[in-house]
């Protein structure tokens, strides 16, 4: 286990960028895609694309650190990437285990939780322990919290919670008159959280990829072209900065 790196000790980012601490979105939701265009672009394999990316994981953590944020939610694997080959599956879920083995102490110093949002009990085990281990360690500190969306489907979130819920009326433990929108979004697995403010996705496309469905009803979005290994802190203050610029109306005047 490599323990020299200490991603927010040895930067000279404060010099070069302003992080803004006013009118910061509390929670950030990032679709982190374009690994594998930047690994096929240098004639790569795509799996090199995703160890890349794990830089920028780095990078954004430790902005968001700084930035002051409450949650960063990381669109890590989706419900539907199972239809990709078998060996780039196992390249994605070993980063995990890999990503956390070298930054966990760091996050630990930096007051870091980390948490998981999907169905994480059918992952490869190594990868559903290095994860269980690092919410476990995390569990006291209180500042950002790391959300990793892993073999996370919106879809299968809003069923899931609709059996458990249903379960619940059955049981009569919640009656059809009380619930109402905050009551079903504590059966989602982002309970307890706010819903995301502002909403990223780089690498080009202009969709959602099943993601956050019911929680990004009145977020902000923000499209990037730039892939996500080369996606730097410099964008990312840029979508603070046009977020800071939004007039948010939810349905009002
Ligand atoms: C996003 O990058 C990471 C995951 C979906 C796991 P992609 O692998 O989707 O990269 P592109 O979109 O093919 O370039
Ligand atoms: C969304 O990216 C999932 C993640 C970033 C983990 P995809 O690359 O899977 O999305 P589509 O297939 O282009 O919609
Ligand atoms: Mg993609």
């Amino acid at each position: 286990m490599s323990m020299n790196i200490s991603f927010l000790k040895h930067t000279h980012l404060e010099e070069v960028f302003h992080y803004p601490i006013d009118n910061t979105p509390d929670h950030i939701a990032i679709i982190m895609d374009g690994n594998g265009r930047w690994a096929q672009k240098r004639r790569m394999p795509r799996a090199a694309g995703h160890k890349e990316g794990l830089s920028t994981v780095v990078k954004i953590v430790k902005a968001s650190v700084k930035c002051k944020v409450k949650f960063l939610t990381l669109y890590t694997f989706s419900t539907e990437n199972w239809k990709r080959p078998k060996g780039e599956i196992e390249a994605i879920l070993r980063l995990p285990k890999e990503f956390l083995s070298i930054y966990l102490p760091d996050l630990i110093s930096n007051n870091v939780r980390i948490e998981a949002i999907g169905d994480i009990e059918h992952l490869p085990v190594h990868t559903r322990e290095a994860i269980k281990y690092a919410i476990a360690r995390t569990r006291e500190n209180d500042g950002l919290q790391l959300n990793i969306a892993l073999n996370y489907g919106s879809r299968h979130e809003i069923l899931d919670s609709m059996k458990e819920l249903l379960t619940d009326i059955n049981n009569g433990k919640v009656s059809l008159e009380e619930l109402d929108e905050e009551r079903f979004s504590g059966y989602l697995y982002t309970t307890g959280m706010k819903d995301p403010d502002l909403l990223i996705r780089t690498g080009g496309e202009k969709r959602l990829s099943n993601f956050l469905l019911w929680q990004l009803a009145y977020t902000e979005f923000w499209f990037t072209d730039v892939l996500w290994p080369d996606f730097s802190e410099r964008e990312f203050l840029q979508a603070l900065k046009e977020f800071r610029q939004r007039k948010r109306r939810y349905g009002g005047v």
